[in-house]
Order: C-alpha cells, then sequence, then structure tokens
C-alpha cells in the first residue's frame, strides 16, 4: 500500500492555502454520502460537545469557527450563541458553507487565513472560539501563530474549545483504520490523499507545547470520537480516536 500511497500523495499542492481552495473547489456534494472524509452528515459528534461548550463558553459572546470548512459546525453553534461566524482560508469552502446556511440569520462567513498576524480583528470586545480538525492540519509554525490569534480572539472574557484527531498509528495504520486496503482506498479517503498535506495528531502533549500551562488555563480535557464520513468505514470505525480541550488564556 505504501508505493499507493506516495503516488497519490505526490499530486496534492505543497502551497497549502492552495491545497485547501483546490480541495474544496472540487467539492460537489456534502453531508451523509458526500465527498468530504471528516463529515459524517450527523449531529451526533456536536451534541456531545455540546454540554462542554454550555459550562465553560460565555452564551453571551459570538463563536468564530476556525476552519469551518461547509459550515457544518458552525451552524450548530448558531443554536447556542447570539452569532456564530465561520472563517476558513478557503474562499471555496466559505462561498459552500454561506450557500449551505440561507436562511440563518445569526451565521456569516468569512474568508480568513488564520495564521496570519492580526487575522482575529473585529472580535475586540472577546469572542469564543471552536477549532475541530484545524490544528492538525497545520505546520509547527502556523500552529503557533494560530494560536497568537487565538489569544487575542479570546481576550479576557472568551474560551477556547478545540477537538483534534489523535491517531496513535503511522500513516499507513491510518488510512486503514480509514478502510483503505491495497486493493481500494474510499473516494473521499482517497480525494483527501491525493488533495491535501499529509494530517498530524493533536492530543494532550501537542497541547501542552503548544498552549503551555504558563500561558493558558486549561479547563477540561479527554477523549472523544471525530465522527468521519461513512463512506469510509469498514465496520466499527466511522470514528477516529480524538482529543478535546477547554483553555483560556490567562491575564
Ligand atoms: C479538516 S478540515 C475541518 C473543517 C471543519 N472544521 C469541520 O470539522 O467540518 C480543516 C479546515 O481548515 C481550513 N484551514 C486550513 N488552514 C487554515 C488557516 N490557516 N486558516 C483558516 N482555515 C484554515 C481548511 O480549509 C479546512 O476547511
Amino acid at each position: 500500500m505504501i508505493p499507493k500511497l506516495v503516488r497519490l500523495s505526490r499530486s496534492a499542492p505543497k502551497d497549502r492555502p492552495l491545497a485547501w481552495d483546490r480541495y474544496w473547489a472540487g467539492i460537489k456534494a456534502t453531508g451523509a454520502g458526500g465527498e468530504v472524509l471528516w463529515d459524517a452528515g450527523t449531529d451526533t459528534e456536536f451534541l456531545g460537545y455540546q454540554d462542554v461548550l454550555l459550562r465553560h463558553l460565555d452564551p453571551a459572546l459570538p463563536v468564530l469557527d476556525i476552519g469551518c470548512g461547509h459550515g457544518s459546525f458552525t451552524r450548530a453553534l448558531a443554536g447556542i450563541f447570539p452569532e456564530a461566524v465561520g472563517v476558513d482560508i478557503s474562499a471555496h469552502a466559505v462561498r459552500r458553507a454561506a450557500a449551505e446556511s440561507q436562511g440563518l440569520g445569526n451565521v456569516r462567513f468569512e474568508v480568513r487565513d488564520m495564521t496570519s498576524p492580526g487575522a482575529g480583528a473585529g472580535f475586540d470586545g472577546g469572542a469564543n472560539v471552536f477549532i475541530r480538525g484545524v490544528l492538525h492540519v497545520l505546520d509547527q509554525a502556523g500552529q503557533s501563530a494560530l494560536v497568537q490569534n487565538l489569544r487575542l480572539l479570546a481576550g479576557d472574557r472568551g474560551t477556547v474549545f478545540l477537538a483534534e484527531t489523535n491517531f496513535p498509528g503511522n500513516p499507513v495504520e491510518y488510512v486503514s483504520h480509514l478502510g483503505a486496503t491495497p486493493r481500494s482506498i474510499p473516494a473521499p479517503l482517497e480525494r483527501a490523499i491525493r488533495g491535501l498535506p499529509m494530517p498530524g495528531r493533536f492530543g494532550p502533549q501537542e497541547r501542552a507545547q503548544l498552549l503551555s500551562p504558563a500561558e493558558w488555563d486549561l479547563l477540561e480535557d479527554g477523549a472523544i470520537q471525530i465522527e468521519t464520513n461513512p463512506a469510509t468505514a469498514v465496520e466499527g470505525q466511522g470514528c477516529v480516536p480524538g482529543y478535546y480541550a477547554v483553555l483560556r488564556p490567562r491575564s
């Protein structure tokens, strides 16, 4: 399987913003049976987060969904916060998210590279932040730059919730978990391998290094299951082991 994976992943653009925008430009269908690898098409995973969000995040503040993709989690967040703003580096993702959210009054989307200095501008009173599946796709410099922006975004009142995949194996074990065999690769997985940078993992160790206890209060964390597109699943493996954490910047 390794030569096949190497051959497929060779076509992914090295320029990450370009890779993400091309990926989203090619997506024709989201939701159950769609083409997006990390989209289960249900709200089950979000419902599992809801109590944690309500416990720690100020319900009077807006929430920013960083790396919102097609906006399914942004729309769910709009059900519990006064305003939900989805931001993504890909203009095609933002266009799709907006199109899928028509009729929802308290949701909007913007193109922002959240690793750029000042990318959180406009939320000066403090905002809550929701991040799912973004830190593990950034390189180290991108992660550090994003965390600088998280500090400014959260300010004195905001809180950060993150949920990331934390798969313990190597890339071959990871794609096998998602249904790849030497003979075939599920279409949503193949699309991601062909077009996107290889993801890493993000767990307690990575969190402690990136969001150090000297600068961030850890309010809660633990293991979760990140739901994936059911088209990729071998029996009982429609989820990837993941990690969540809730943090607030120390003042
Ligand atoms: C694995 S997807 C997760 C999408 C969404 N959070 C979800 O769970 O459905 C990662 C998303 O992060 C976006 N992204 C990658 N780098 C980014 C950056 N520097 N700033 C903002 N968004 C970024 C990608 O375009 C993509 O939509």
